[in-house]
């Protein structure tokens, strides 16, 4: 998939612009504090509907306007298509080739990943910012298990409010907790297969770029135990049996304590778990190596390939790294977007950032 231009209206700290991209790389370079990382947030934020850095819709709109908006037209396998995202009084509206859309029907037409500073806290957050992030990743390319999301997040609200009042002998409590295992099961299965699936592509990324002395892995460390080699059959009987022996805590507590809901994703270096012992710099490493395996699940799934974008390049990776990592985008058909405080050793379209503008060389419009 390719960008080829973005436009964008009170966008944070930006000046409205219309921007023509390179179908290869694309630099955003200049001081701090003056609008790179806005760039890439406003192309993530019109792929995907989502900011990376923010949940709050008001922070991406200009300080004292009330509207944004942001258009991308962009080019797959078969098309070019376009992406429309407004915020006005803070509701949300998605536009696909120019229709309205809901969100369902928005997410997932253009495929991304980034890789940003804050991603850290994939390792170092906790287990809900790890379940949030593969859902979003997973839901990318398999609209399935985006719709069973969805489902599952809302009979999961209704059961816990059965628990919650007791109210369990209700004849409707089961006929949603039936459906709240089957759907689960579906989710857990899901899980499983990618975590072992990207998990064999992470190490092999790990190795190729920064380590080949250590061995890298993905768990999926689910509280009904090891779920690896299990079909979806064994998966649904035993979160079925599982809840039946937790309904007696489940009703002390009022809520659901069995489920995709309550697991978390494991990085092993060398078996040990990254978040208690691996190093800044590895764990930096890991999350890169992370994000080009997202590109590779997408482009098996997709059979095309995402855009990337990566913020803060240089002050994030030592040279070494960063050359290894540049060496290695060279070798990809993949169209790149990164931000950097310097000039980097690549042929990109260069965009100088300076106080919300594009300046320089390149100036577009
Ligand atoms: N909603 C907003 N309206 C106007 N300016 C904003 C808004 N949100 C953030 N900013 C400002 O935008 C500037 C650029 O931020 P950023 O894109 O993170 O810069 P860079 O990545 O170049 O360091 C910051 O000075 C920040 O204070
Ligand atoms: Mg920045």
């Amino acid at each position: 998939m390719e960008i080829l231009e973005i436009n964008y209206i009170n966008f944070r700290n930006l000046s409205d612009r219309n921007i023509q991209f390179s179908p290869r790389f694309n630099l955003f370079y200049g001081k701090n504090g003056q609008g790179k990382t806005s760039i890439l947030e406003a192309i993530y934020f019109v792929a995907t509907g989502k900011s990376f850095r923010t949940a709050k819709n008001s922070e991406l709109i200009k300080y004292n306007k009330e509207k944004m908006g942001c258009f991308i037209s962009y080019r797959d396998n078969i098309s070019e298509k376009t992406l429309t995202v407004k915020i006005d009084s803070r509701k949300k509206e998605y536009s696909y080739n120019g229709k309205k859309v809901s969100f369902d029907d928005f997410y997932g037409r253009l495929n991304v990943v980034s890789f940003i500073p804050e991603d850290i806290n994939l390792i170092v957050g906790s287990p809900a910012v790890r379940r949030s992030f593969f859902d979003g990743e997973i839901s990318q390319s398999n609209s399935e298990y985006f719709k069973n999301l969805k489902d599952y997040t809302k009979l999961l609200k209704l059961r816990n409010k059965f628990l919650k009042e007791r109210d369990y002998k209700n004849p409707l409590f089961s006929i949603y907790q039936e459906e709240f295992i089957k759907i689960g099961a579906k989710i857990l299965k899901t899980r499983v297969d990618y975590v072992k699936n990207i998990s064999i592509i992470l190490n092999l990324n790990y190795r190729k770029l920064f380590d080949d002395k250590k061995e890298l892995s993905l768990k999926y460390n689910s509280s009904l135990g090891e779920l690896k080699n299990k079909s979806l059959e064994e998966i649904e009987e035993l979160l079925k049996e599982k809840i039946k022996g937790s309904i007696n805590q489940e009703l002390r507590y009022g809520f659901s304590l069995v489920g995709p809901q309550r697991d978390d994703f494991l990085f092993l270096l060398n078996e040990k778990e990254a978040k208690s012992y691996s190093s800044q710099g590895e764990k930096k490493s890991i999350i890169f190596s992370l994000k080009l395996s997202e590109i590779d699940m997408i482009l098996k799934e997709k059979r095309e390939n995402p855009i990337f974008l990566i913020d803060d390049i240089s002050s994030y990776f030592d040279s070494i790294r960063k050359e290894n990592i540049v060496k290695y985008l060279k070798k990809r058909e993949i169209q790149v977007f990164i931000s950097s405080t310097g000039e980097l050793d690549i042929n990109s379209k260069n965009f100088y950032i300076n106080k919300g503008d594009i300046d320089g060389r390149d100036k577009q419009c």
